[in-house]
């Protein structure tokens, strides 16, 4: 399956796609996370992209595309992946499809998690996560780990990211609602956006979001 998630900052994205990308036996992409890798082994484009990162502004299309690309392009992406923060405007959506009809691909469904903005920013105000690996995700009230600061999964050290500051998660829902949210529209008139609730338990939108999924596609 190919699958892209959207939803607002902190909607709980990547949490769930970890589960589904297991569940679905397809890899997890996270282009936030792929900026994330090069920030910490201080890459030109790790350089590049923490400075609209910490803004909560969007990296360029042109650098973005281009690693998306090339990570979709890996041999565990043959059969599917879940794409998690890519696209993240239209521009980006157009390049995907362009990308992939070169391939003989198309989209199987675009997840929307819908979640109240005073949800969002009470999980991202409490979000830590792993020095060693972003995609290890923590939260202060809703998922502790099991020694304070600790990370249960590698044992890194759990920090705040830069970009969780409150004036920047504000740019970052302003950016989501100006640039993102479009590519809902865009996606409806291919019949591809299938939307949840992302509130309540971890697993019970899981379970929601895998019942979604089974059924597809909203229509056009
Ligand atoms: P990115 O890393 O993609 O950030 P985001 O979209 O803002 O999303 P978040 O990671 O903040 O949230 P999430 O939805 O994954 O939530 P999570 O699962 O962590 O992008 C960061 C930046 O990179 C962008 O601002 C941009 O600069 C750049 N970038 C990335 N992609 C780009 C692109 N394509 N183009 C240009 N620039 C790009 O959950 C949040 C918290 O809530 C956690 O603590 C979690 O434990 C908790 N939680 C999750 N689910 C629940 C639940 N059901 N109940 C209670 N708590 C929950």
């Amino acid at each position: 399956m190919r699958i892209v998630l959207v939803g607002p900052p902190g909607a709980g994205k990547g949490t769930q796609a970890a589960f589904l990308a297991r569940n679905l036996s397809i890899p997890h992409i996270s282009t936030g996370d792929l900026f994330r890798a090069n920030i910490s082994r201080q890459t030109e484009l790790g350089k590049l992209a923490k400075s609209y990162m910490d803004a909560g502004n969007l990296v360029p299309d042109e650098v973005t595309i281009a690693m998306a690309k090339d990570r979709m392009e890996q041999p565990d992406a043959e059969n599917g992946f879940l794409l998690d923060g890519f696209p993240r405007n239209v521009s980006q959506a157009e390049a995907l499809d362009e990308l992939l009809e070169a391939e003989n691909m198309q989209l199987d469904a675009v997840l929307d998690l819908e979640v109240p903005e005073d949800e969002v920013v009470k999980r991202i105000a409490g979000r830590r996560i792993c020095r060693n690996d972003s995609s290890h995700v923590f939260h202060v009230t809703y998922k502790q780990p099991a020694k304070d600061g600790v990370c249960d999964v590698c044992g890194g050290e759990l920090y705040q990211r830069d970009d969780d500051s409150e004036e920047t998660v504000r740019t970052r829902l302003e950016v989501y609602h100006t640039q993102t949210e479009p590519i809902i529209d865009y996606y409806k008139a291919q019949g591809l956006v299938v939307t949840i609730s992302a509130l309540g338990k971890v697993e019970d939108v899981t379970t929601r979001a895998m019942e979604a999924l089974k059924r597809g596609g909203d229509g056009k």
